[in-house]
């Protein structure tokens, strides 16, 4: 099994942008304990992380038809994106949107996603164990669909 995890605009910076909000953990770090679980389930993860909307709809795509499953964090995109909405339901693979945040504790605007529509789930508010639970829970849904 193949699961894409895609992290959005501005998480490269985790670590030295707002650690009370985000943690002091990096993006170098939460990729290698994806990395070390998907060891441990046996699976194969593709990881990248991508700053412009464009890319992210390309990593989308590609992952359409190379991956079983995809784990995404669209960062600041979730609240704007109809094309990153459209990117997910355009791909015939699940998709579990993450957030290291509970952004339903944060200002209002952040309340709406418009990204988390075209996935199955969404999992936040627990820093890197958002993450960890999603690929877990990404690995169960495919495997119940087989
Ligand atoms: C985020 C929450 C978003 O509102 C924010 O724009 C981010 C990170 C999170 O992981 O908590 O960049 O997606």
């Amino acid at each position: 099994m193949i699961v894409a995890v895609i992290h959005g605009p501005n998480l490269n910076l985790l670590g030295v942008r707002e650690p009370e909000v985000y943690g002091k953990t990096t993006l170098e770090e939460i990729n290698g304990r994806i990395e070390e679980l998907a060891g441990e389930l046996g699976i194969e993860v593709m990881i990248c992380q991508h700053n412009s909307e464009g890319d992210l709809i390309d990593a989308i795509q590609e992952a359409g038809c190379e991956a079983d499953g995809i784990v995404i964090n669209p960062a600041g995109y979730t609240h704007t994106s109809v094309a990153i909405h459209d990117a997910l339901k355009a791909v015939p693979i699940p998709a579990i949107e993450v957030h290291l945040s509970n952004i339903l504790a944060r200002e209002d605007w952040r309340h709406r996603s418009m990204t988390a529509p075209a996935c199955e789930g969404i999992i936040g508010g627990l820093g890197v164990d958002s993450y960890l639970l999603a690929v877990r829970g990404i690995v169960a849904l495919v495997e119940a669909r087989r």
